[in-house]
């Protein structure tokens, strides 16, 4: 059994597909008011629980052997946030792992944890980094940059705004990688000897900039590609006027100074040989994050495809569920 963290995210929903798309059985851990129902049609059970709920964290750990831990905080929430789900959260799930004598965790982290530089989203990385390589277990930690759907993101927004704010630097180097791609290194990781034990930085197969990585977006999805731009200078002065509106604005603009501000290169082809994966062209990439638009936001697809029940079992396991006894309605979003 392998348990997922963050399935029902952009990473972790293309992580457990890719899993049981080769019949891998998966267990995802979802909080009660995701919509892990989406992961419905893969056939992967669900275990309620929370990285900020330790027991919880020990009771979804039964019988699994490996870990993929690709939670993550995009925007932080009061009682949600870097501190509370990346470091202490994902320090809980290691010492649970290891109580557990889990075999190998891969660990999702983040390029910029080598240096961090006080950006609580890289130091919130680097503290669970640190952990699990003193930890004992057998671990992979995978590091990638910017994702092709960061710039699906932009584009939404460019469509429907005819314009975007491009924060950090136009000119900084990247290598986005698509995110089947990184799906299929977090399977490979989990009993590859070559990236055993390993903090591996990984990216896709093209070096661009951002402007022109943004710019192959906006062709791909035929959407405007005017920008306002935001360099770091403005970023930075931006900080510490947005804290009257709390600490994780401060926080989520020195996390794009940091992603989208900082020069990110990888080696592609040495990527794709070290996990015997070939790499998506960035345009390919591209068009398949525009079209992937998270079935959510389309309401026809919403009815259509969304069971609407909240599951109030524990444990689900797919087939024992009985739909008739469960309550209506979409479960509501706990924060
Ligand atoms: N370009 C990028 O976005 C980028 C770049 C480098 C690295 N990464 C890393 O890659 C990983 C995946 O990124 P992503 O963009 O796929 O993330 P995402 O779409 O924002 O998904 C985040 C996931 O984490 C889950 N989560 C949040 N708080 C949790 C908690 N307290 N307990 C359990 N689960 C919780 C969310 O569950 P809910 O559905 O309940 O909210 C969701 O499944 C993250 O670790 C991220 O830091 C991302």
């Amino acid at each position: 059994m392998i348990l997922v963290t963050g399935g029902t995210g952009r990473l972790g929903n293309q992580v457990v597909r890719v899993l049981r798309s080769v019949g891998l059985d998966v267990r995802c851990l979802v909080r009660k008011g995701s919509e892990y129902f989406w992961l419905n049609d893969t056939g992967a059970s669900y275990f309620f629980g929370d990285l900020r709920d330790p027991e919880s964290l020990s009771r979804a750990l039964r019988d699994v052997r490996y870990v993929i831990a690709a939670a993550g905080v995009r925007v932080e929430k009061t009682d949600n946030n870097h501190k509370s789900v990346t470091a202490d959260g994902n320090i809980a799930l290691f010492e649970a792992a290891l109580a557990r004598k889990v075999e190998h965790v891969v660990f999702v982290s983040c390029a910029g944890a080598a240096d961090p530089q006080d950006v609580p989203a890289l130091t919130a990385k680097r503290a669970a980094e640190d952990h699990l390589v003193a930890s004992g277990l057998s671990y992979t930690i995978l590091r990638p940059g910017l994702f092709a759907a960061n710039f699906a993101d932009l584009a939404r927004r460019a469509e429907t705004n005819g314009s975007i704010f491009l924060p950090g630097r136009a000119d900084a180097q990247v290598s986005p990688v698509h995110g089947r791609d990184l799906a299929l290194m977090c399977m490979a990781a989990l009993d590859l000897p070559g990236v055993r034990n390993q903090i591996v930085e990984v990216g896709g197969p093209e070096t661009l900039s951002v402007e022109q990585a943004w710019k192959t977006m906006a062709g791909v999805a035929n959407v405007p590609a005017d920008t306002w731009k935001l360099p770091p200078t403005l970023l930075r002065g931006l900080t510490p006027l947005v804290r009257p509106f709390g600490r994780r604005w401060q926080n989520h603009l020195r996390a794009l100074d940091a992603w989208f501000g900082r020069d990110h290169v990888v080696d592609g082809a040495a990527t794709a040989a070290r996990f015997g994966i070939p790499l998506t062209p960035f345009r390919d990439a591209c068009a398949t994050a525009w079209a992937d638009r998270h079935p959510g936001e389309d309401p026809t697809a919403r009815e259509e495809k969304v069971v609407h029940r909240q599951f109030v079992a524990t444990i689900y396991e797919p087939g024992t569920i009985k739909y008739d006894a469960l309550p209506e309605g979409p479960p509501p979003r706990r924060d």
